[in-house]
């Protein structure tokens, strides 16, 4: 059997509260039984609970859990029409570890669904030398589409995006896993 990729699903809100849990958690149970993917958590929340005022190894941490992974799905919100400041603390925090991997969005928020904070992300991932993926999951007024247990009133829609997004991310995954492996990303330009 091949081995499984690490996927690492990145919390975008550090809110006390955050809707963030109530869209991961819907997406972990959905992504848990893959065959193509080991699942790894990044959360800002988590992190800072953790270590209290001791936030200063971050870029460590980071550098771990951003390296071992080969692919990335970021849920972020819509803030102002930007993304989180939490976010931009935890991608800033390692450079190396991101090169050459695929990201894709789940965002969420008003009417828009996030798709603002997304396109700005794209930015800053090329920054980093990642790979954004076109086809992700945008969930507009989130909070009107979960029950109070957390699960979607209409799943087929949301899945159907969400498994174009998958199909996407593993051939991108598989495709910069084997091309990092047969050449380094940083050996081929200084
Ligand atoms: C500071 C702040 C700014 C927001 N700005 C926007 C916005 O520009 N567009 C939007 O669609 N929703 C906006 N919202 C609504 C959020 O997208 C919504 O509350 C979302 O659930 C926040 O995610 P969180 O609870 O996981 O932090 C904003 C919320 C906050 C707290």
């Amino acid at each position: 059997m091949t081995e499984k990729m690490t996927l690492a699903v990145i919390y975008g809100s550090a809110r006390q509260g955050r809707f963030c849990d109530t869209v991961t958690s819907w997406l972990i149970r959905e992504l848990s039984s893959s065959d193509i993917f080991s699942l790894t958590i990044i959360d800002p929340l988590r992190f800072r609970s953790a270590r209290g005022d001791k936030a200063g190894d971050l870029g460590e941490w980071m550098e771990r859990k951003v390296g071992e992974a080969d692919a990335f799905i970021v849920v972020t919100p819509e803030y102002n029409h930007g993304y989180p400041a939490a976010l931009k603390e935890l991608i800033d925090s390692v450079y190396e570890p991101w090169h050459a991997k695929p990201v894709a969005f789940v965002s969420y928020g008003g009417a828009s669904g996030g798709i603002r904070a997304v396109e700005q992300l794209r930015q800053v991932f090329g920054e980093l030398h990642s790979v954004t993926l076109r086809d992700g999951v945008i969930l507009a007024k989130a909070w009107s589409k979960f029950d109070a247990a957390g699960n979607l009133y209409k799943p087929e829609e949301v899945q159907a995006s969400l498994f174009l997004m998958m199909d996407r991310l593993t051939w991108w995954a598989r495709t910069l896993k084997s091309a990092r492996k047969a050449t380094p990303y940083n050996e081929i330009a200084a």
